[in-house]
């Protein structure tokens, strides 16, 4: 293909692709599959990549991301970021009318409505109609620059569809994590073994800090924008604002309505109470803006916040109930979680029944007694909690809670580290739960992925005294299984067939199933590849555990102490005897180079010298990137023996160069 025409092909999928994109991201109306999407902007990344010099600023190859944020810019917003000032109940909002009317001495005016969305706000600018830069609040007056990032973000225009704007201008929106997509990443990590996260709120922003814009892409934020800012805007009122930027192919939410006066605004607020809970993201509130755009002028701003507008935030969702007990849960690191045993109560789209009280000066704070009835809440996290309660009906007879002294599973005394506000049961080797759930963790997928032992198979083990701990799996014979109840001679011979095999698992696996807190499957590839093995992870002190990439203070912490226990190093010691890996394979530890480095791979089918992963770790270990699929992105996919038919139909497709598994050994020589 020449130059010339790929120029002309580079335009027309250009454009092409981010129709599509609309359609499905903007009004929800896809035309085409997925697939034929995928095709397309496969073909665009091959063409780009070939012709480096017409890849565009506003390419929606950018939606993948791939660009490297090492820290973020700090740039001066053009018009200040101001926040709000909000109310919370109808005498509230009558007030700030009044002041609105008498601001206006006289003249008539209307409002607009919109909901509040609870996300992270950011200010896009547009040159030329196109994404020049977005930037987060920061304090209002200097903001990150994020522009590559936000980029990624599909529901962001990276050009307007429409010329007729002038040649600058800001808006303002915000950035969410939809509760679906928030939902699955949540369920992926309980999946891995690694903490969740507590709201979508939170992981929005966080997820907006991330270095890796390919990272950003696939977390598939989205966002409403609800502001529009610049010079000849041509417009006089908020409505014809959201209007120019629907037409411009902005991302408006249809929620908004134009309210003639505080009647009308409270009839809204009311409505969307109910409703909000179907949207596809949080909201917190209702934000009401004078319609007029010489009004809001006329108006003016406090220090903080304009006069011509008020958020009205909707009190958390919450119910009254009886407190009918406390129970207490016991983790497999012996944490003790109070969990309020409630009457079951309708609230906010589902039955509630129980809540957590996080730990002992939780319910101190509360004053909680059995029996009394107590208002629960669901805010934007997932979990309800428990947020007062209703001493007025209180009947005399009850006493305050007293939190327990002793283990409810074992017996053992309580103790509570200094500085935490969790007891813990000490009693690890002996309290069922722990030991228990330690060896769950320790057969789970993502660990040593020993699925011939289930939850019951553990129990069962567990009751008859012959496994106390991980290690125990590996000197149970056959004849000791045949002794439990239900199992015959095949079922047996799985189970033992199942433990030999997981010696094979690589290091990262064995560090990720003896349980250090905090450190979830990714934690632990993490620090398997920095430290390369059990011996000197276990040297490590904090300082040297926090040079590792990524490893924050509380994880070095975590880490350093389990690895300082004598009970741990014993057991360590215990596994390594049995045969588990304590180190990274040693073609890993002696190939470090940058001899792969900026090249990308796909890596497919069964190989001679190496175990999948393993090959992965190669790669990287030598500058390499690892993907998981083959794009136009792809420099090489690495074929094994039975690999995939579709993966090498693609890059033959793609022209992506395929490699035995001898050549990739010699790129390597
Ligand atoms: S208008 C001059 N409209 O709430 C203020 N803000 O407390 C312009 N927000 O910083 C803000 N939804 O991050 C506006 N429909 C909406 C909003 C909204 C959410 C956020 C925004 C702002 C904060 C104000």
């Amino acid at each position: 293909m020449t130059k010339k025409e790929a120029e002309k092909k580079i335009k027309e999928l250009s454009i092409e692709i981010e129709h599509h994109n609309r359609l499905y991201y903007l009004e929800d109306k896809p035309v085409i599959s997925d697939y034929a999407f995928d095709q397309m902007l496969e073909e665009l990344l091959r063409l780009e990549k070939e012709f480096p010099d017409l890849k565009t600023t506003d390419s929606p190859t950018l939606r993948v991301g791939g660009g490297l944020t090492k820290s973020f810019e700090s740039v001066a917003h053009e018009y200040p970021m101001l926040s709000l000032s909000n109310t919370y109940s109808e005498e509230e909002l009558r007030d700030f009318d009044g002041r609105v009317s008498k601001g206006l001495e006289g003249e008539k005016y209307e409002y607009f409505c919109e909901l509040k969305f609870d996300g992270v706000s950011i200010s896009l600018v547009y040159e030329e109609g196109k994404l020049v830069r977005a930037v987060t609040r920061g304090d209002g007056v200097r903001g990150d620059n994020v522009t590559l990032n936000a980029k990624t973000i599909r529901a962001i225009p990276l050009h307007t569809i429409e010329k007729n704007h002038p040649e600058k201008f800001e808006v303002r929106g915000e950035i969410f994590m939809p509760r679906n997509v928030f939902a699955a990443l949540n369920r992926e990590l309980e999946e891995a073994g690694e903490e969740t996260y507590a709201n979508a709120r939170n992981t929005a922003s966080g997820t907006m800090k991330l270095q890796d814009s390919a990272e950003v892409a696939k977390r598939k934020l989205s966002c409403f924008v609800y502001f529009l800012l610049g010079e000849d805007l041509n417009v006089n009122s908020q409505e014809a604002c959201v209007h120019s930027l629907e037409r411009w192919g902005f991302h408006v939410s249809p929620t908004y309505k134009k309210c003639r006066n505080i009647d009308e605004v409270l009839d809204y607020i009311k409505k969307w109470e109910k409703h909000r809970e179907h949207l596809p993201v949080e909201t917190d509130g209702v934000v009401i803006k004078v319609n007029s755009l010489d009004q809001q002028e006329k108006l003016g701003f406090t220090a903080k916040s304009p006069r011509w507008a008020v958020a009205f935030k909707y009190k958390a969702e919450s119910a009254r109930t009886r407190l009918n007990a406390i129970t207490y849960q016991v983790g497999r690191t012996g944490a003790v979680t109070p969990v309020a045993e409630l009457e079951p109560i309708f609230l906010a789209g589902t039955t509630v029944k129980r809540a957590s009280l996080h730990n002992a000066n939780e319910i101190a704070r509360l004053g909680l007694h059995v029996g009394d009835m107590v208002f629960v809440e669901k805010g934007g996290e997932i979990i309800p909690k428990v947020t007062g309660v209703d001493t007025n009906v209180r009947t005399g007879k009850s006493s305050a809670v007293k939190y327990i002294t002793a283990c409810p599973e074992c017996g053992t005394t309580l103790i509570r580290r200094e500085g935490e506000a969790v007891h813990y049961c000490p009693n690890e080797k002996g309290c069922p739960p722990q030991v228990t759930g330690k060896i769950e963790h320790f057969v789970h997928r993502k660990a040593m992925d020993i699925n011939s032992i289930g939850e019951r198979t553990i129990h069962q083990l567990f009751e008859a005294g012959m496994v106390r701990r991980p290690s125990d799996l590996y000197s149970l014979s056959k004849n000791d299984l045949l002794k439990l109840e239900g199992f015959k001679e095949q079922s047996s011979q799985k189970v033992i067939s199942g433990i030999e095999e997981s010696k094979s698992k690589p290091f990262e696996a064995v560090l990720f199933a003896i349980g250090i807190r905090h450190v979830g499957k990714t934690v632990a590839e993490k620090l398997a590849r920095h430290f390369k093995s059990m011996e000197s992870l276990m040297q490590a002190d904090v300082e040297a555990l926090l040079k590792a990439p990524e490893i924050g203070e509380i994880i070095a912490r975590s880490v350093h102490d389990f690895l300082r226990e004598k009970e741990h190093v014993v057991e360590i010691g215990r596994l390594q005897k049995a045969g588990l890996k304590m180190e990274i394979e040693a073609t890993e530890v002696r190939v470090e180079s940058d001899k792969l480095s900026s090249k990308s791979f796909v890596v497919s089918g069964v190989f001679q010298h190496y175990e999948r992963e393993q090959l992965h770790q190669v790669i990287e270990a030598n500058g390499g990137k690892v993907l998981s699929g083959v794009s136009g992105k792809t420099d090489f996919l690495v074929a094994g023996e039975n690999m995939g038919p579709s993966k090498l139909e693609k890059a033959q497709r793609l022209g992506v160069k395929i490699i035995s598994e001898d050549e990739f050994r010699k790129m390597l020589s």
